[in-house]
């Protein structure tokens, strides 16, 4: 099985999501058999069609551009089995790179229109490959996709082949969660079935979309990671030259929020509580984090009932989940102080 999988992120490996994402589906499919070849599309040279319609008249299925897109690419999405199409949402569908890539494909229709069951088409000169569409989002919505899913199934559902669309949303927040690991496992195990049954199983894809935290828990972490770049006039790649990306919490909010944010659910596994924080200092005040295997969400004020109660200064605790300060080490020297179920704290410590 030839598989060729185009990735038309502008970002280099490391920044890019759209490439981590479609490195571990490449993977699973090496894994199951397939012969998959990479290319980025930011490295090609791809010029727009110039609608001149050389490729339906002079010359039949030859586009009139000599660049990399007719001598190279062309032919070898042609011969491909599969076409994965992976490309960064941007304003809510493919970005241009990957466009004018598409766009390009026109010398496989021949000009002649065909009315088919309930629309007009062109018909093929040659064999269409199946298609895999992937895509990351910045926002958490599944909904940011609702408009790349219309439209992937409009351009490559015919004769039912599009094998799958792979959609993460919030995917720049993805990579600094718990879910992380869990999630691009389930990316491998889609290019696996994507090779043996031609299709993602809705198991796999629970797991690949599943949210990573609640949409506004995302957004605090978002806003808490966008302003040390803002305050230093430093792009997101400058800021991880200089040692990664800031987090302070600022707030009992901000707190909580990347608590929730770091949760891990296997390593929670089976646990099950309350959380309770009795700050002091300038932020002196009460919140609370649940525990219910799977789930971790946040809460302002008192519980009714807590199994683990944590006091000590609003500061030490930023410290810590900062990565400032060891979260054991502080306990030692009674920087604050914890009773009850300690194991839920634990949780947090791996
Ligand atoms: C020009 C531009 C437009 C974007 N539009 C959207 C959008 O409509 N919806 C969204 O959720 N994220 C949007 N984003 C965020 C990107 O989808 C997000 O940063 C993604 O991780 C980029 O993929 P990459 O890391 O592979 O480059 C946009 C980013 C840029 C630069």
């Amino acid at each position: 099985m030839k598989v060729l999988a185009l990735n038309s992120s502008p970002r280099v490996k490391g920044q890019s999501k759209t490439e981590l994402m479609l490195s571990h589906l490449v993977k699973g499919m090496k894994e199951a058999g397939a012969d998959v070849e990479t290319v980025d599309l930011r490295t090609k040279k791809i010029n727009y069609c110039k609608g001149c319609y050389t490729c339906w008249t002079k010359t039949p299925g030859v586009c009139v551009h000599k660049d990399d897109m007719a001598l190279e690419l062309y032919p070898k999405w042609l011969e491909s089995d599969i076409v994965i199409y992976a490309s960064p949402l941007y304003y809510y569908t493919l970005n241009a790179e990957m466009k004018a890539f598409i766009e390009r494909t026109l010398p496989i229709l021949i000009p002649y229109l065909k009315r088919g069951k309930d629309r007009t088409g062109h018909p093929l000169r040659s064999k269409f490959p199946q298609s895999v569409v992937v895509s990351v989002a910045g926002f958490p919505d599944d909904s940011v996709f609702d408009a790349l899913r219309f439209w992937s199934k409009t351009v490559f559902g015919h004769g039912g082949g599009l094998l799958a669309e792979i959609y993460r949303p919030a995917a720049e927040s993805m990579v600094y969660s718990g879910k992380r690991d869990i999630i691009l496992e389930a990316v491998e195990q889609a290019g696996k079935e994507l090779i043996q049954h031609k299709k993602v199983s809705p198991a796999t894809m629970a797991v690949i979309t599943q949210p990573i935290a609640e949409p506004d828990v995302i957004a605090d972490i978002a806003n808490i990671a966008w302003q040390p770049m803002i305050d230093g006039g430093m792009t997101p790649a400058e800021m991880e030259k200089k040692g990664g990306l800031a987090y302070r919490p600022d707030s009992h909010q901000t707190l909580l929020a990347m608590m929730a944010f770091a949760f891990n659910p296997r390593k929670a596994a089976g646990k099950k509580g309350v959380l309770q924080f009795k700050f002091t200092g300038k932020q002196a005040g009460d919140c609370y984090l649940t525990i219910n295997d799977g789930l971790c969400t946040r809460h302002l004020g008192l519980a009714e009932k807590a199994d683990c109660t944590v006091e000590g200064p609003f500061e030490v605790w930023a410290d810590i989940v900062q990565g400032k300060a060891d979260g054991g080490k502080m306990a030692m020297e009674s920087k604050y102080k914890a009773q009850g179920d300690i194991s839920l704290l634990m949780v947090f410590g791996q």
